[in-house]
C-alpha cells in the first residue's frame, strides 16, 4: 500500500493535515487507530490565546495566527462538508477572585495581538449576570472564541472523505521502518504501509511509537444543559476561571473542564475530579448547581515538558512532526495544517517552526565523563581510575564481538536501582564499561532516575543496550525494543539495532518466559534487531536462541536482583561449551567473586547492575567488578591448575622451574 503522504494519526491535527495536502494536490492516506480516542473528542473546542495566558511568545503568535485563520477555514470546510463547525467567535470572559498586581501581563502588551480588556466587579457584574459576589473583576478577550469539536472532527472527516483522502480506521502502527535516517515504511496491525513521505500525528500516544518527549495529561469533563424553564440562554459567552471554564454552547448546553491529570492512560471518570471540576465551576457561576447533568467524559492531552508543539522535521529526512498540542490542539489545526503543508509541498520553513523544532529536548553535548575524575564519598577517597595499573593485562586476548561490534570491556552495566544520578554516573565511569543497558520503559515514564538519562551519560563513549524489562508478552516486547531501536538513534546512535529481549510474566522471582523470549527474539532478528535474550540458564533455549540469529545468549545466574551470585554454574558451563556466540552471564551476581567465577568460566562477558548500584559505594563496587571480571578473564585464559583429591607440597624438592 504506498502514498505519496503518510499521515499517521487521525484527530483534528493528522486530519487538517491530510486535508490541506490533499487540496494542494498531494495523494494522501490517514492511519487512525481509533477516531473517537482522539483528544479532539475530549476537547471543549476553546479558541482561548488569550484566556490560556501563554507565557511563550512564539506560541501566542502561533495560537493568534490560528485563531485568524479560524473564519475563513471553518467557512471552507463547511461548504465541502455540507455540515456545520459551530465556529462561534462568542468571546472570552476571565473573572478573578483576586485582584492581582500585574493583570494580563505575562506577555508584553507589544507581543499581544487581541483586544483584552479589564472589567471592574461592577462591571463585570453588569457584563455577566449570575457571578459570584467574590468575582471581584476580570478580563474581557471579545476575539477569543470557540467551536464545537466533535462537529468539527466530523467535518474534518467527512471533508478528508469527500476530497478523496485515503482513511484507515482501526489501524494501529506498530513500529517505523527506518534505514539511515529515511522512513521505509511503518509496520501497522494491517500489514506494512509505505508512502514518499510521514507525517506524525498521533497526539497523547507519539511516545509509543517515537521517542519524543510527548506524554499523556488526562482531562475530565461534564456537560450540563440549561433547564427549560430558563427561555433565554444564561451564558452566551465562555467563563474562563481559576482552574476551570464553561463553555456554553447554542445547543443550550454548557460544558465543564478540565482536570490536569499526570495519570498515564489511567481511563474513567473519578468522583475526586468530578468533584473538583463542579466545585470550581459552582463557585465562579452558582446557579449551574441546579442545571442537569447530561455527560462525564474524559481524555488525554499531548503534553511535553514545555507545554509546547513539537512542529516540523524529524531526525529522518521524510518524516514530519505535528505532536504535543497539549491544550491547544484545536485551536492550533489550521495552523499546524497550513505550514506543516508549506514545509511537505514547498520546503517552504515557517520562521515560528525553528522554535517548536524537537532538537529543543536533545541533550547538550556537554562530556559528562573524564576518565580523571576523582570519586569522593564522605572523608573517603575511593577507587579512581588514575590508579588502575594497566599492565597487570598481559596475557593475550581478542576483544569481545558481538554483532560484528568491538568492544575492550567485557563488563556491562545498568542504569536501574542507583540512589542518585551522580552515583550512577560515578559507578559508571568506574567501571570502565562501554555497553550500558537502559530500560526504555522506565525512560518513557519517567521513572525515577531515568528521567535525564539522555544528558546524564555520554552516549558518544557508551554503547546503550536498550532492554525491555517490564514486557510480559512478546508482543510488548517487540514493541518496546521498536522504541529502544528509535531512542539510541535520537541519541546520535544511528547504527544501534542492539535489545537486550527480556520478556517476564512473572512478578516474584522475575523468570524469564522461554517461549515469549524466543518468540521475540525470531520476530526483532527478522527486523535486523541484534538481539541479546535474557534466559534462564537452559542450555537447549540458548541453542535455539543462536539457531534463531540472535547476537550472544544472556544466561540468569541466579534471579534478578537477588544477589545470590551463581545458581546454575553447572548449565551455564554446558551453554559456554556449546555457544558460538558471546555468552554473557546476566542478573544474580551479588560480589567480585561471584564475578570472577563466572569468567573463569569461560563467559565472555558479565552484566552486573544491582550488585553495583546496591553498594554501599558503588563507584567502589563498580571497580572492583571491573577489576574482577578482568581477573577472571585472564584467569581463564591463564588456565587453572587441576584440582587434586590430596594435598601436594607448595614446595616440592623437585620444581618445574628448570635452572
Ligand atoms: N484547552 C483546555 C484544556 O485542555 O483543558
Amino acid at each position: 500500500m504506498t502514498s505519496d503522504i503518510l499521515i499517521i494519526g487521525g484527530g483534528a491535527i493528522g486530519l487538517a493535515i491530510a486535508v490541506e495536502l490533499k487540496l494542494r494536490g498531494a495523494n494522501v492516506t490517514v492511519l487512525c487507530r481509533d477516531f473517537n480516542a482522539a483528544a479532539t473528542h475530549a476537547a471543549a473546542g476553546m479558541l482561548a490565546p488569550d484566556a490560556e495566558n501563554l507565557t511563550d511568545e512564539a506560541m501566542y503568535a502561533l495560537c493568534w495566527r490560528s485563531l485568524a485563520l479560524y473564519p475563513e477555514w471553518t467557512h471552507k470546510l463547511e461548504e465541502l462538508a455540507g455540515l456545520p463547525t459551530l465556529y462561534w467567535p462568542c468571546g472570552i470572559l476571565a473573572p478573578v477572585y483576586q485582584q492581582h498586581e500585574q493583570q494580563n501581563t505575562l506577555l508584553s502588551p507589544s507581543a499581544r495581538e487581541s483586544p483584552a480588556y479589564w472589567l471592574d466587579k461592577t462591571a463585570i457584574q453588569q457584563y455577566q449576570p449570575g457571578l459570584a459576589a467574590e468575582v471581584v473583576g476580570g478580563w474581557w478577550y471579545p476575539e477569543n472564541g470557540q467551536v464545537d469539536n466533535r462537529a468539527l472532527a466530523r467535518v474534518l472527516w467527512t471533508v478528508a472523505e469527500s476530497v478523496g483522502v485515503e482513511i484507515k480506521n482501526g489501524v494501529s502502527v506498530e513500529a517505523f521502518l527506518q534505514q539511515q535516517g529515511k522512513v521505509l515504511g511503518v509496520q501497522t496491525s494491517a500489514g506494512v504501509f509505505r508512502a514518499s513521505h510521514y507525517v506524525l500525528a498521533t497526539g497523547a500516544w507519539s511516545n509509543e511509537l517515537l521517542p519524543f518527549p510527548v506524554r499523556p495529561v488526562k482531562g475530565q469533563m461534564l456537560r450540563l444543559r440549561v433547564p427549560e424553564s430558563l427561555p433565554e440562554l444564561p451564558l452566551k459567552r465562555i467563563l474562563y476561571g481559576e482552574n476551570t471554564y464553561i463553555v456554553p454552547r447554542r445547543d443550550r448546553t454548557i460544558i465543564i473542564g478540565a482536570t490536569k491529570e499526570d495519570v498515564g492512560f489511567t481511563p474513567n471518570n473519578t468522583p475526586a475530579g468530578i468533584q473538583t471540576l463542579l466545585q470550581q465551576a459552582t463557585r465562579l457561576y452558582p446557579q449551574l448547581q441546579d442545571y442537569p447533568i447530561e455527560e462525564f467524559w474524559w481524555g488525554f492531552r499531548p503534553g511535553t515538558p514545555d507545554e509546547l508543539p513539537i512542529l516540523g522535521t524529524s531526525p529522518c529526512a521524510n518524516l514530519t512532526l505535528a505532536v504535543g498540542h497539549y491544550r491547544n490542539g484545536i485551536l492550533l489545526a489550521p495552523i499546524t495544517a497550513a505550514i506543516i503543508a508549506d514545509l511537505i509541498t514547498q520546503e517552504k520553513s515557517d520562521p515560528l517552526l525553528s522554535h517548536f523544532h524537537y532538537s529543543r529536548f536533545l541533550p547538550q553535548s556537554t562530556p559528562m565523563f573524564t576518565h580523571s575524575a576523582n570519586f569522593t564519598n564522605g572523608h573517603r577517597s575511593v577507587a579512581t581510575l588514575d590508579n588502575l595499573d594497566r599492565n597487570v593485562i598481559t596475557t593475550e586476548d581478542s576483544p569481545l564481538i558481538i554483532a560484528g561490534k568491538t568492544f575492550r570491556s567485557r563488563l556491562m552495566t545498568g542504569t536501574g536501582k542507583y540512589r542518585s544520578i551522580a552515583e550512577m554516573q560515578q559507578s559508571i565511569i568506574a567501571s570502565e564499561c562501554q555497553i550500558v543497558t537502559v530500560a526504555v520503559r522506565r525512560v518513557q515514564t519517567k521513572a525515577a532516575g531515568h528521567e535525564g538519562l539522555a544528558e546524564a551519560l555520554d552516549w558518544q563513549k557508551i554503547w546503550m543496550l536498550p532492554n525491555t524489562a517490564g514486557c510480559q508478552t512478546a508482543e510488548d516486547a517487540i514493541r518496546v525494543a521498536r522504541l529502544g531501536r528509535e531512542m539510541a538513534k535520537l541519541l546520535g546512535q544511528e547504527d544501534n539495532n542492539f535489545v537486550k529481549l527480556e520478556v517476564i510474566p512473572d512478578p516474584k522471582y522475575l523468570l524469564p518466559d522461554p517461549i515469549g523470549t524466543l518468540q521475540a527474539a525470531e520476530q526483532l532478528v527478522k527486523e535486523g534487531f541484534a538481539v541479546l535474550p535474557y534466559i534462564n540458564a537452559d542450555p537447549m533455549l540458548a541453542k535455539r536462541l543462536e539457531e534463531a540469529g540472535c547476537a550472544t545468549v544472556m544466561p540468569l545466574a541466579s534471579p534478578i536482583g537477588s544477589g545470590q551470585g551463581l545458581k546454575t554454574t553447572a548449565n551455564i558451563q554446558i551453554i559456554i561449551e556449546n555457544s558460538q556466540i558471546p555468552v554473557v552471564v546476566d542478573a544474580g551476581i551479588g560480589a567480585p567473586s561471584e564475578a570472577a567465577q563466572a569468567m573463569e568460566l569461560g563467559a565472555d562477558a558479565l552484566l552486573i547492575n544491582s550488585a553495583i548500584a546496591l553498594a554501599k559505594n558503588p563507584a567502589a563496587m563498580a571497580r572492583a567488578m571491573n577489576l574482577a571480571a578482568v581477573a577472571g578473564r585472564l584467569a581463564y585464559l591463564a588456565g587453572r591448575m587441576p584440582i587434586k583429591d590430596y594435598a601436594s607440597a607448595s614446595s616440592p624438592l623437585t620444581g618445574t622451574i628448570s635452572s
